[in-house]
C-alpha cells in the first residue's frame, strides 16, 4: 500500500520568506508577521488541514552577499526584518492540540546550557510537540554580529555541532532520572537530589559543569530536524536527525539525495527509515487547472528578481549581482551552504541554469519545484513526486499568505485523503509519536541521545 504523505508548512517569522516580492500582492498578509493573530490564524488553519507540523526557519545575520551590502535585502524584505521564531510557539500551541513545531535555532551563537533549557520549556508548554531544526548558519554577517571575522569553515561547523549535540543530549537525557521529581507534599521533597546529576564536560569546543535546570519534559530531546545535504551534512544527519529537509528543483536532484541520507543513517547503525525526509515544494492550487494557471501568472507579476538573487547569494556565498543575467552559473565552492550551489550546477548535469533562470525560479517558492493546477492534477503530481524521490513528506512554501496554505487545506488535503495518501485523523501523543508511532515518545537506541540514558541506567 502506498504510504501516507506527511505535510509541513514552511514559514519564518518575517515577511515573504521564500517568495521575494510577493508581500506586495494585495491578498498577502505576511507583512502582518508582527501580530500574534497572524500566527494564531495560521496555526488553526494548519491543524484544520491535519498538517504534521509548522517548520519555522530562522537565520541570524542579514543577506548582504548580493552587492556586498544589505540594501537589496532590506528594500525587498529578504528575510529581514526577522523576529525570533521560538517566542511564537506557546501562543500557537495554545490554540492547537496536535500541530508540531519544528523550530530552527543556530547552535553556533548560543551555548548549549541555556538553549537546552529553552527547548525543555517549550516541550513542557506544548506537551511534547516541539522539534528543533539544527543549523550552524551560513552567513558571515551572523559571525560578524557575534564578534567574529567570518564564519567557521563549512565542515568544521558540523564537527562543532557534534560536540554540541552530545552536551544537549546529556542535559536532556542524563541529568535527571525519570522519577527525580516527587512532588511529595507530606515528605517535603519536591525533587530527590540523589536522582539529579551534573553533566561535566571538557571538550575541544565546550566546557560545562551543571545540572539541567528543567525537569524532565515529555520528549526530553525534542524531535531533531536537519537540513544540510552536503556529504558532511549528510553524515551529521545520519547520526542525529529524525527528520531531514531537502530542497532542489527536480526529482532527478532530490532522489539520489534522499537515498544518500538514508544510507548515512544505515552507516550509523540506524534504520534507513529512522529518518523522515521532507522535500520543499510550492503548490499553486485553485478549483480548476485553468484558474490555478491564471493565479501563477498573477503571482509572477509581483516577483522581485533582485530579491531572489539576494537570497541565492546568501545561500551560496556567491555575489550574483556581479554576473550578467544571461551568464551560465558555474560551480564555486564557498564556506556558505554547499547544496544551494549544487542545485543549479552539479546536481543535475542535464540542466544548465542562467542567472536569469535562477532569479525567475527562486522568485516563486525558492529553489523547490512549483506545481500548479486543480486538486486532481496537483494530487497526481504530488504522488508522482513522492514515489519518484522516496521522500516521506513535503515541506510546503507559501507564495501568498495565508492563501497558499488555505488552498492546500481546502482543495488538496481532501483529495489526498480520498486517495488514501493522507491521514484522516491525528495520532495521539507527542510529536515523535505522531511521526513515528505510539510508544515512541522518546528517542531509542541506537540513536546517540539514548546512549546517555542507558549509560546512566
Ligand atoms: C529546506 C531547508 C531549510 C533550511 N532552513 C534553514 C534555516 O532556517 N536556517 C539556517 O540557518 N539554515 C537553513 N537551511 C540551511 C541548512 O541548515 C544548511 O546550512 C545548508 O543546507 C548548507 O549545508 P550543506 O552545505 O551541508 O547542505 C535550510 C536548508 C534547507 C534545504
Amino acid at each position: 500500500m502506498n504510504r501516507e504523505i506527511l505535510l509541513n508548512a514552511f514559514a519564518m517569522n518575517c515577511v515573504g520568506h521564500q517568495s521575494p516580492g510577493l508581500w506586495r500582492h494585495p491578498r498577502d498578509r505576511s507583512a502582518h508577521y508582527t501580530e500574534l493573530s497572524y500566527w494564531l490564524d495560521l496555526a488553526r488553519t494548519l491543524e484544520r488541514g491535519r498538517f504534521d507540523g509548522i517548520f519555522l526557519a530562522d537565520v541570524l545575520g542579514v543577506y548582504d552577499v548580493y552587492g556586498g551590502a544589505p540594501d537589496t535585502a532590506l528594500r525587498t524584505a529578504i528575510q529581514v526584518p526577522a523576529n525570533d521564531p521560538m517566542l511564537l510557539v506557546p501562543a500557537m500551541a495554545s490554540v492547537t492540540e496536535h500541530l508540531g513545531f519544528g523550530i530552527t535555532s543556530t547552535l553556533t551563537y548560543e551555548p548549549p546550557f541555556p538553549f537546552a533549557r529553552r527547548l525543555s520549556t517549550l516541550d513542557h508548554l506544548t506537551k511534547g510537540r516541539i522539534g528543533w531544526n539544527i543549523v550552524t548558519g551560513y552567513l558571515d554577517s551572523a559571525a560578524r554580529a557575534a564578534g567574529r571575522e567570518r564564519q567557521v569553515a563549512h565542515d568544521d561547523r558540523y564537527d562543532i555541532a557534534d560536540e554540541y549535540m552530545e552536551l544537549v543530549y546529556r542535559l536532556w537525557e542524563e541529568s535527571w532520572d525519570d522519577d527525580a521529581v516527587r512532588r511529595d507534599r507530606d515528605a517535603g521533597i519536591f525533587t530527590d537530589p540523589a536522582k539529579v546529576r551534573p553533566i561535566r564536560h571538557a571538550g575541544a569546543h565546550y566546557r560545562l559543569d551543571a545540572i539541567h535546570l528543567a525537569e524532565p519534559s515529555p520528549q526530553r530531546t525534542p524531535v531533531l530536524y536537519q537540513a544540510g545535504s552536503s556529504p558532511r551534512g549528510r553524515r551529521f544527519a545520519g547520526r542525529h536527525a529524525e527528520c531531514v529537509f531537502v530542497s532542489g528543483p527536480s526529482a532527478a536532484v532530490i532522489a539520489p539525495r534522499v537515498a544518500a541520507i538514508r544510507e548515512a543513517a544505515r552507516a550509523e547503525g540506524r534504520s534507513p527509515d529512522a529518518i523522515k525526509v521532507f522535500s520543499m515544494m510550492t503548490l499553486i492550487l485553485d478549483e480548476t487547472d485553468a484558474a490555478a494557471a491564471a493565479k501563477l501568472d498573477e503571482y509572477r507579476a509581483y516577483v522581485s528578481h533582485e530579491g531572489a538573487l539576494a537570497l541565492m547569494s546568501g545561500w551560496t556565498g556567491v555575489d550574483f549581482s556581479r554576473l550578467p543575467l544571461d551568464a551560465q552559473v558555474r560551480h564555486v565552492e564557498s564556506e556558505a551552504g554547499r547544496t544551494a550551489m549544487d542545485n543549479i550546477t552539479r546536481a543535475d548535469t542535464d540542466r544548465v541554469w542562467t542567472v536569469r533562470e535562477v532569479a525567475e525560479h527562486v522568485g516563486i517558492g525558492g529553489i523547490g519545484p512549483v506545481i500548479t493546477g486543480g486538486p486532481q492534477r496537483v494530487a497526481d503530481a504530488v504522488e508522482a513526486w513522492v514515489d519518484a524521490t522516496g521522500v516521506d513528506g513535503l515541506n510546503l512554501c507559501y507564495v501568498v499568505m495565508p492563501e497558499s496554505f488555505e488552498t492546500v487545506v481546502d482543495l488538496l488535503v481532501p483529495e489526498l485523503a480520498r486517495r488514501g495518501r493522507y491521514k484522516t485523523a491525528y495520532q495521539e501523543g507527542t510529536l515523535r509519536e505522531k511521526l513515528f508511532g505510539a510508544g515512541q515518545a522518546r528517542l531509542a537506541l541506537p540513536h546517540p541521545a539514548a546512549t546517555f540514558r542507558s549509560v546512566r541506567a
